[in-house]
C-alpha cells in the first residue's frame, strides 16, 4: 500500500512515497524548503506542491512540528503561532484534494524506528526517541506503544528550554564544538533520566546522520543509541499513520 509521507521540517518539507508494509521510500523524495516563518497557507501551498510533483491524490500523512491532538494543532514553539487552533486536517484536505492525516512529527518518526529500524529489536520496556534537530521532539513507548504528544524537548533544564540549548539548531546558532554541545545534551539527557527511567533512549533527527561525532561524549545509565532510518524516519512514521487513521 503506498501513502505519500511528509516531513515538515524548520528548513525543509519533505515528500516521498512509502510502501507502508516495508517501511521504505518507494522513489527519489523530494525537498522544498519551509517557507520563511512557516505560515498556514504558504505551507499548505508547498505540500500541494509536493502532492503535485508525486502526481498524487491518494492518502498523504504529514509529520507536523508540533502537539497535534485529532488533527488541530495545539502548539507553536518552531511554527507561526496562527497554527494554534487550527484543524491542520481541514487546511490540507481542502488544498491537496486528498485524505490528509497529521501528527506529531517526532512521534511519527518514534513510530516508525520502533516498527522498521532499531526498535525491532528492542526487548519491552520504556523507550524514548528524541529528534535532535530545529527543536528536540519525544516519542515515548511503552512496551512498545505509544504515549503520544510527550513534548520532552521543552523540559525545563537549569530554568531555561532545553531545546534552545540543546537542540541541533542551537549548535549551529551558537557555533559550539560537538564536545561542548554534548556537554549541553548531557545536562538534558541527566534530567531526563531522572524524571522518567526509560530502558533505552533512541537519537533520531538530522543528527543521528553524524553519531561518532557526539556519542562518545555522553554517558547515560540508559542505554543511548542512534536511530537508523535517520531522515526518512518522519516520512515514512507519517505515512504509517495517515494508514492506521485512515482505517479506523
Ligand atoms: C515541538 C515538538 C516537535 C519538536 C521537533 C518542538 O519544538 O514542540 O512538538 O516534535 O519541536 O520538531
Amino acid at each position: 500500500m503506498a501513502v505519500l509521507g511528509i516531513d515538515f521540517g524548520g528548513s525543509g518539507i519533505k515528500g516521498a512515497l512509502i510502501d507502508v508494509e516495508k517501511g521504505q521510500l518507494l522513489g527519489e523524495r523530494l525537498r522544498l524548503p519551509t517557507p520563511e516563518g512557516g505560515k498556514p497557507q504558504e505551507v499548505a501551498q508547498v505540500m500541494k506542491q509536493l502532492a503535485e510533483h508525486f502526481q498524487w491524490h491518494g492518502l498523504v500523512g504529514c509529520g507536523f512540528p508540533a502537539v497535534v491532538l485529532h488533527g488541530v494543532v495545539q502548539s507553536a514553539a518552531n511554527i507561526d503561532s496562527s497554527w494554534v487552533g487550527m484543524d491542520a486536517n481541514t487546511l490540507f484536505r481542502n488544498q491537496l484534494d486528498a485524505e490528509v492525516h497529521t501528527v506529531n512529527d517526532a512521534d511519527a518518526a518514534g513510530v516508525a524506528e520502533m516498527r522498521f529500524g532499531v526498535g525491532r529489536e528492542l526487548p519491552r520496556g520504556v523507550v524514548v526517541m528524541l529528534t535532535v534537530g530545529t527543536g528536540i521532539g519525544s516519542a515515548l513507548f511503552v512496551d512498545g506503544h505509544l504515549v503520544p504528544n510527550t513534548e520532552f524537548g521543552h523540559l525545563i533544564v537549569d530554568g531555561k528550554d532545553a531545546e534552545r540549548r540543546a537542540s541541533d539548531a542551537a549548535r549551529k546558532r551558537k557555533q559550539l564544538s560537538w564536545e561542548e554541545w554534548a556537554k549541553r545534551f548531557q545536562r538534558y539527557l541527566d534530567v531526563l533520566n531522572a524524571l522518567i527511567w526509560p530502558d533505552v533512549i533512541i537519537i533520531g533527527g538530522g543528527i543521528s546522520k553524524e553519531p561518532e561525532r557526539f556519542l562518545p561524549y555522553l554517558k547515560s545509565r540508559a542505554k543511548i543509541i542512534p536511530a537508523q532510518l535517520q531522515n526518512q524516519a518522519g516520512m515514512i512514521g507519517a505515512a504509517m499513520f495517515a494508514l492506521e487513521s485512515a482505517q479506523q
